[in-house]
């Protein structure tokens, strides 16, 4: 009887009638229904598994119809402290009884607690806050832009930022800019000047761009989440340190999907103990209740914009300062990088028995993992059979599923989800 389920913090919820009120009418709609809505009324800009969720708990995810699914992407990582994490929830709830937004026209008593808060823990000056991972990206990129200007002394409108191929950072006419994947990018030109790619993982071609004068920043994710959680040779982020040192450029890591104890460290770069000028953060920084982004730099750098030239308005708002803060608490107090560690070690062991004709590649850090499947085999087909048997994946680039749960789950659920994986893959009778 998984539909009448229902957890102590829903009986809490249903002290609410507007709430209440969502829960009823989700009982009475089916699957079905919840598909043909949304394409009718949503734009198509995205091609969703079918199924239709209509509440989260921990690792576990229900659909409308009650039945339970590990949840084995976290939202692209966003939900690394688990689905409706109860401190990160009384956090909102105490916040938004008081106050949810005041713009940057004004101080809030919250802003600068936060802000004290991170920078603290990643050892950086100042924080610049925004909201969504790709505002994160423009933001680090207008920082490195200005500070070629003012620092470097670039002449003007010659900046360049260096990207590496297979790179992804979101979707606006910048991040596409800088895509070299044809599906982000094609048809949507003309593209923003001053953008040049260099092969992810390659230290030659690095050196070489980094040599020209007119270089500002380089810009990098310590794994390529998106590109099928590509993982770097070893030394890599310790080489391009060096490198961007040498050549006085800036070292940007996007950590928007690797940080915040997803690959089993607090970031990805501390597996090198590397430092980067700019650290860019989003996602799981508020635990999947709220879009919360920004950057970390030091004074020499942050200091290079002054007021008026950037910002959001919702960017730095006491709601999502206050739920960021916990949910960083949370990530550091319940050991989700040790946990996140071990657990990605027994996942990859189980995954790496799978035969290698099938499944040719288990790679990954932490819980940041994938396997990449024979190219003959349909990994949707195989995400949807997982999906019947109780598990929620998908594939990236045809033929790569990404495996990455919420941190918070424990050896016995890690050991059951390994199972349902290898089972769907020995059982699938079409896929060779
Ligand atoms: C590495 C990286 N950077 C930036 C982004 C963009 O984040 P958002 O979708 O919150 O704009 C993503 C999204 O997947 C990402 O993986």
């Amino acid at each position: 009887m998984e539909l009448m389920r229902i957890t102590p913090r829903q009986l809490f919820i249903k002290s609410s009638s507007l709430i209440n009120t969502r829960i009823i009418f989700n009982r009475c709609i089916t699957s079905q229904q919840v598909f043909t809505r949304e394409n009718k009324y949503g734009a198509h800009n995205y091609h969703p598994l079918k199924v239709a969720i209509n509440r989260a708990e921990g690792v576990y995810m229900w659909d409308v119809e009650g039945k339970r699914y590990y949840d084995f992407l976290s939202a692209y990582s966003a939900v690394n402290q688990g689905h409706c994490h109860p401190r990160i929830y009384k956090a909102l709830i105490e916040q938004a009884k008081n106050l949810t937004l005041t713009s940057r026209a004004f101080y809030s008593d919250v802003l600068g607690e936060f802000e004290e808060y991170i920078t603290n823990l990643f050892g950086y000056d100042k924080w610049l806050p925004m909201n969504t991972g790709v505002e994160g990206g423009e933001t680090a990129c207008k920082l490195a832009r200005r500070w070629g200007y003012d620092v470097k002394k670039i002449p003007n409108n010659q900046a360049k930022i260096i990207f590496a191929e297979g790179n992804f950072w979101g979707r606006t006419m910048s991040a596409i800019s800088s895509s070299t994947d044809p599906t982000s990018y094609a048809g949507f030109g003309p593209f923003m000047p001053g953008f040049e790619i260099v092969p992810y993982d390659d230290l030659l071609a690095l050196e070489n761009a980094l040599k020209d004068s007119n270089v500002a920043a380089f810009m990098v994710e310590p794994i390529q989440g998106e590109a099928g959680v590509v993982v770097p040779k070893d030394g890599y982020l310790k080489k391009t340190r060096e490198l961007c040192t040498k050549y006085n450029v800036l070292w940007i890591a996007d950590e928007v999907q690797t940080g915040l104890a997803r690959t089993g460290k607090r970031l990805a770069v501390d597996h090198e103990h590397v430092k980067p000028d700019i650290l860019i953060l989003g996602k799981a920084l508020s635990g999947g209740y709220y879009p919360v982004s920004g950057v970390l730099a030091n004074d020499n750098i942050m200091l290079c914009i002054k007021p008026g030239e950037h910002g959001s308005t919702y960017g730095g708002n006491p709601l999502g300062c206050k739920i960021a803060l916990e949910a960083l608490k949370v990530l550091e107090e319940e050991n989700m990088a040790d946990n996140a560690d071990k657990m990605g070690k027994i996942l990859r062991d189980e995954l790496n028995k799978l035969p290698k004709n099938i499944v040719t590649l288990v790679r990954g850090k932490g819980l940041l993992n994938a396997i990449v499947i024979n190219e003959n085999i349909d990994a949707m087909k195989i995400c949807i059979e997982m999906k019947n048997n109780g598990l929620l994946a998908k594939p990236t680039h045809g033929h790569i599923i990404r495996l990455a749960p919420p941190l918070v789950i424990n050896e016995i659920q890690i050991k059951q989800a390994a199972s349902i994986i290898t089972n769907t893959i020995l059982n699938h009778s079409n896929i060779l």
